[in-house]
């Protein structure tokens, strides 16, 4: 019988969260390459920019002996994929059915980034593109972030926090919003609020009133939280969320009404200034680290000195992109 299909579009399945962290913590320790996975070969689908995600999967296949191919989709390069319509009159020369058959043909595993429509809040939420994605596919599909998650941001953030507290019990958890002049996806504070949750932090998050995150991810995140005998809260006034602080997790995000009024959004957006995060800010913290996902505008998420700061764990965060993608494409490949 055939191995199951090992997609990573979230991290619903626990005991893959589980190998795959310890074993990033592994490639964290041990960095090098090997050839575990020589002979596969690795197809990636950008439909959005990327620094970190394209070079660091690129470089986790290929320490492990596998090939990646990077796509960017939407250049000119590639043909337009249409997701639904039937018959394809529009400018959408192939059809994502067959485009993730054929790649299926000649890659091991597929990763796709996918972010958020901003036009769809119910196709958003549920992640629907990823996940008809995925449908199509007949080998492994790894979620390099979608409309609603982000995991391989998860598993490298799970990492670095492990790496700082080897026990969380105890320890305070922010997730700020931060101000930003782009309406940015929600996928990242969702895999931070889950991540915190899921390794016993206790909980807050932080933003201004009106940018709710998805309702399903917070309940999800309590309820988390609860197993893990910890604490979630949330919190609406930048006055004192930081305050005695272990972790601040640092991240603009754009508020649901982007989906009905993008101007009344913006505007709503500017009004919240007082959300950078500075050193004035941090000193009320419990000597906290200061984490982002990256890519982070200086002086408009947070002031360069905290950046600069001994408190700044992000290059960490960046770093173990790559020996947590290590791990995901070993789990996907049935090599742990
Ligand atoms: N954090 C992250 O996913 O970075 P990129 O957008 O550069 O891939």
């Amino acid at each position: 019988m055939p191995d199951a299909l090992r997609h990573v579009l979230d991290w619903s399945d626990t005991d893959a969260w589980d190998v795959c962290l310890g074993r990033a913590l592994h490639h964290a320790a041990h960095p090098g390459w090997t050839d575990v996975a020589r002979g596969k070969s690795l197809g990636m689908l950008f439909f959005n920019s990327s620094l970190r995600t394209r070079t660091s999967m690129e470089l986790a296949a290929a320490q492990l002996g596998a090939h990646p191919t990077t796509l960017d989709i939407g250049g000119g390069g590639v043909w337009g994929f249409a997701w639904d319509d039937e018959p394809m009159n529009a400018d959408r020369a192939e059809h994502i059915k067959e485009a993730v058959g054929v790649l299926s043909r000649y890659y091991d595993a597929l990763g796709v980034r996918l972010f958020a429509s901003k036009t769809d809040l119910e196709e958003d939420r549920s992640d629907r593109l990823i996940h008809t994605f995925a449908s199509h596919a007949s080998v492994p599909v790894v979620n390099l972030e979608s409309a609603l998650l982000h995991p391989c941001q998860a598993l490298a953030d799970a990492t670095t926090l492990r790496q700082r507290h080897a026990d969380a019990r105890g320890k305070r958890f922010v997730l700020t919003w931060a101000p930003h002049p782009r309406a940015l996806p929600q996928a990242v504070p969702h895999s931070a609020l889950l991540t915190a949750a899921r390794l016993g932090y206790d909980v807050t998050l932080a933003h201004p009133p009106g940018f709710d995150l998805a309702p399903d991810v917070v309940a999800q995140a309590r309820s988390l939280a609860d197993a893990q005998g910890a604490s979630f809260e949330t919190v609406h006034e930048s006055a004192n969320a930081l305050t005695d602080a272990d972790v601040v997790y640092a991240k603009a995000w754009s508020a649901p009404l982007v989906y009905t009024d993008p101007d009344a959004e913006a505007a709503l957006r500017a009004q919240h200034a007082d959300w950078r995060v500075t050193s004035q800010r941090m000193a009320t913290t419990n000597d906290a680290a200061f984490m982002h996902c990256l890519p982070v505008r200086r002086g408009v998420v947070v002031d360069s000195d905290v950046l600069d700061g001994r408190h700044a764990i992000h290059l960490d965060q960046a770093e173990n992109r790559l020996h947590a993608q290590k791990a995901i494409l070993e789990w996907m490949w049935h090599l742990l």
